[in-house]
């Protein structure tokens, strides 16, 4: 993340975050807008209304003291109260009203940060709090709209390198090693804290993430038929999804197709190319996948060591931000790209693409760090320990400003619908 040191220095971001929730929706039809009730999205009106909410809730509530802009927004909007289903049900303010309702809020909040008003906690920490949760909202967005096969939005603007595959492993030497965040570390959520010392035993790290045609051996060798390489949950998961291969991909048509697969990215059917990085497997299948290849996935402690070294840097390369020939964000390409491109974000063992392109299973449950107490968003964390596993690094969809090597995500482990990869461990 970024360091910023005062409150007005977020009111740009916001905007910036503000303008890609809107890139991630406006072009859609009011017909697009009416989705199906499923439990991995969100409807766009509830999401985009509840995005405004988080930030006039912790910003112009909590900080300023402010009465609501809405007066039934509560009950409208609160991701802890409203049951996921309620979300298509809720008498929601029109688009024009949800759009003004946004305005208004973003304005209110320029307005008191720079005109001194009094405060009642800490503005840039409450600022960053919704500038990264309206981001973390943009990524699904992006999800959703793979999920409902809508257009890819219009907001790339770089062309995907050619680089090829990115073989072999980088070996880290068994130590004690620190994860986690420092109290001088800027913004971070309440599940990096805090830093403490991990023993890890010598391990070998594949340079890059499995590939789609690693993935697809793993798919002719029958990787999903044979039950003795998932683990009983994956198996049970496996039939009942009907699971024969990595979600949106299908067999190729035709004699003479460029591929053997096709996968649907957005609205379109391409080519499955063999260098890119197997994206949508759940954690049941890099588990099954490292079975049959004798391999593991990485802690997420070897993970984050993997990534910086045993240093305390903030991504790979160093603590200097900036993707540009680094890593694959903020959908600039607005695809996965080949696993050797960006040699100049390669970490100092030796991995390349830690940051970007795919989210990364990692073998970790979801929990706290040692002494761990919950933040004022109380529910960001603390009601998925133990349900969810960790990811890391971050995907071409993650913002720049949010992801570091310390960075945790977590999700259940069938979920596919994310931009998630993985990569293998062994013993060194
Ligand atoms: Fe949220």
């Amino acid at each position: 993340m970024l360091q910023i040191s005062r409150a007005e220095e977020v009111l740009p971001l916001l905007a910036d975050a503000r303008r890609r929730s809107h890139a991630y929706t406006a072009d859609l039809s009011d017909e697009q807008f009416r989705v199906p009730l499923l439990d991995i999205i969100n409807p766009f009106l509830w999401e985009l209304g509840h995005i405004a909410y988080f930030a006039e809730f912790w910003i112009l509530r909590h900080v300023y003291r402010q009465s609501p802009i809405l007066p039934n927004a509560d009950q409208l909007y609160d991701s802890a109260k409203i049951p996921h289903d309620d979300r298509w049900s809720l008498p929601l303010p029109s688009r024009e009203q949800t759009l003004a309702f946004m305005a208004e809020e973003l304005r209110r909040v320029k307005e008191l940060t720079t005109g001194g008003a009094p405060t009642h906690a800490d503005p840039l920490y409450f600022l960053r709090l919704a500038l990264y949760h309206e981001d973390m909202h943009g990524e699904a967005f992006l999800y959703t709209r793979q999920t409902l096969a809508y257009p890819r939005p219009n907001v790339t603007r770089l062309t995907p390198p050619e680089a090829g595959p990115f073989p072999g492993d980088a070996y880290v030497p068994g130590g004690v090693y620190e994860i986690g965040a420092r109290p001088d570390d800027g913004f971070v959520f309440d599940n990096e804290k805090w830093a403490h010392e991990v023993r890890l035993e010598e391990f070998a790290i594949a340079r890059a993430p499995v590939t789609n045609a690693e993935f697809a051996a793993f798919i002719a060798d029958g990787g999903y038929r044979r039950r003795e390489l998932w683990t009983e949950e994956g198996w049970a998961w496996r039939q009942s999804a009907e699971a024969e291969h990595p979600l949106y991909w299908r067999r190729a048509a035709g004699v003479g197709a460029a591929t053997e697969w096709e996968r649907r990215h957005f609205d379109r059917w391409v080519p499955v190319r063999a260098h890119e990085p197997v994206c949508h497997v759940n954690w049941h299948e890099a588990q099954a996948y490292c079975a049959w290849a004798g391999r593991r996935l990485p802690t997420e402690a070897e993970w984050e060591v993997a990534a910086t070294g045993g240093t305390r840097r903030r991504y790979p390369w160093g603590d200097e931000p900036g993707p540009a020939g680094r890593a694959n964000l903020d959908a600039a390409i607005g695809d996965v790209v080949d696993v050797g491109a960006y040699p100049e974000g390669d970490s100092p063992f030796g991995c390349r693409q830690m940051i970007g392109n795919v989210w990364e299973w990692t073998a970790t449950p979801f929990g706290p760090y040692p002494g761990f107490a919950p933040d004022p968003y109380k529910e960001y964390s603390q009601p998925w320990f133990g349900t969810h596993m960790v990811l890391r690094g971050g995907a071409w969809s993650t913002r720049e400003r949010l992801i570091t090597t310390r960075w945790r995500n977590f999700y259940r482990p069938l979920r596919r619908d994310i931009i998630t990869g993985f990569r293998t461990c062994a013993a060194a």
